[in-house]
């Protein structure tokens, strides 16, 4: 059910300071930047090959982000797996009892639709399921 890594979330306290290593230092690009307000995090989209980086920028120090790094700094936040189908994924994680955060799709950036494992039914590893629509090019998530 799982096609490709999809992106990997990676908080950050300042996407404009990250940006250095990335884009000056790394050569990548900053391709798109979108608040997502109900996550209440800046997300700034980085391409590699056909996956992404997602460096997540706190916008208020009470949304998850925020707290992440309050917790354990910056880092690694997430591990996004692309599914065609996230519904029937869902229905499958559900019938095997694994815990899930969210029991149905939500919006996630880009217009994605997306889900997060529990990270206690994953190793301590947060992992969001997404599914995007549209045409190969909207693309985000
Ligand atoms: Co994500």
């Amino acid at each position: 059910m799982i096609t490709l890594i999809d992106h990997i979330g990676i908080a950050v306290r300042s996407i404009d300071t990250a940006r250095e290593l990335f884009e000056d230092i790394l050569g990548l690009k900053i391709t798109d930047t979108e608040v997502v307000e109900e996550q209440k995090v800046k997300v700034a989209f980085i391409p590699v090959g056909d996956s992404e980086l997602e460096l997540l920028e706190a916008t208020s120090p009470d949304g998850p982000i925020a707290r992440f790094i309050d917790q354990q700094g910056e880092g690694i936040q997430h591990i996004a797996f692309r599914v065609e189908d996230i519904d029937a994924a869902l229905r499958t994680l559900k019938s095997k009892k694994v815990r899930l955060i969210d029991e149905t799709p939500r919006r996630g950036a880009g217009g994605a639709r997306i889900a997060f494992l529990h990270p206690k039914a994953a190793n301590g590893t947060l992992i969001e399921l997404c599914e995007r629509g549209g045409a190969p090019d909207d693309n985000r998530g």
